[in-house]
């Protein structure tokens, strides 16, 4: 299928920094594709040129196969990062004000309904907490019954039951066959939410595929965890790659087997010991050498 939106070779580059630095990705219709990387990567900048809000420093940008026009400014929904809220107007005023900037708009019920909005209608947009906050945000994205939508960061500062509710919003609003561009730093958004997703550091993508994809290929080993303390020259002699983090030592290697014998070995402590599968951090961290949630 021809893909709705097709990024090639992007730049954007500030005086002090090179936040996007040449990605490259197409996107089929009715997917959620996923830009996942830590602060900084280069992710709000990176929309935000496809969006059309900032000019690119190069490379080319097209929608449904042509260069973005009209058509696109009026077909596409955005949820930026920070948005402030107008003051003193309430949730249904807010979210009629918005709708009204279009001539394409989508049903009010619909909206109200898909972001479960319901019960904070008549409340002031002042006294509205995260969770909901986002959700009319959702809806104001949703506004103009676009076919393409940009979430910056849906969920980021949101606790785990507001979290999991977004979720379950955004996958409704896949379910209509709308494609979703979204960026996150939580590899659970990622994992759960996208069918594909790019991984973004230092603005670079450094990876691309499905999540179970990507998991196969750069991650099929097994993470050890012990909060202990064991010397480098001990670690030099176990087939694994290890990093050091806050008060743990965390060792990624492909035979879990073979490590814990050495560690035996040496006489490490292993009461602390945890071994889980290699999920997408242990991905990032060991493609880049730091974390995902620095
Ligand atoms: N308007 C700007 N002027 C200069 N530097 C910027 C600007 N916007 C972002 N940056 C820098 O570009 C890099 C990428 O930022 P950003 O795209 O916001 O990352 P992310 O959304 O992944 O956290 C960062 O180093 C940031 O400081
Ligand atoms: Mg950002």
């Amino acid at each position: 299928m021809d893909p709705i939106i097709d990024v090639r070779d992007l730049k954007k580059y500030f005086p002090e920094v090179k936040a996007v630095d040449g990605i490259s990705f197409a996107i089929e219709p009715g997917i959620c594709f996923g830009l996942l990387g830590p602060n900084g990567a280069g992710k709000t900048t990176a929309i935000e040129v496809i969006e059309g809000i900032l000019e690119p420093t190069a490379g080319e940008i097209y929608y449904k196969g042509e260069p973005r026009g009209r058509s696109f400014k009026n077909e596409v929904g955005i949820q930026f990062q920070n948005t402030e809220l107008p003051q003193y107007l309430t949730v249904k005023e807010t979210l009629l004000t918005f709708r009204d900037l279009y001539d394409r708009r989508s049903d009010l019920g619909y909206l109200i309904e898909t972001c479960r909005l319901e019960e904070i209608l008549k409340r002031d947009n002042r006294k509205i907490s995260g969770g909901q906050k986002q959700r009319l945000l959702l809806a104001m994205a949703l506004a103009n019954d676009p076919e393409l939508i940009f979430l910056d960061e849906p969920t980021t500062g949101l606790d785990p039951q507001a979290r999991r509710h977004l979720w379950d919003i955004v996958r409704n609003i896949k379910s209509l066959n709308k494609t979703i561009v979204l960026t996150t730093h939580y590899m659970e958004e990622a994992e759960i939410l996208c069918d594909r997703i790019g991984i973004i550091d230092h603005g670079k993508i450094i990876v691309m595929g499905t999540p179970a994809g990507l998991l196969r290929e750069y991650a099929g080993g097994s993470t050890i965890t012990l909060r202990t303390e064991i010397d480098d020259a001990m670690l030099q002699s176990i087939p694994c790659r290890w990093f050091r983090k806050h008060g743990h030592i965390e060792i990624q290697t492909d035979s879990s087997g073979e490590c814990i014998r050495r560690l035996v070995e040496l006489g490490v402590d292993l009461s602390t010991m945890n071994v889980r599968h290699q999920n997408i951090e242990d991905l990032f961290l060991k493609l880049t050498g730091h974390e995902l949630r620095a």
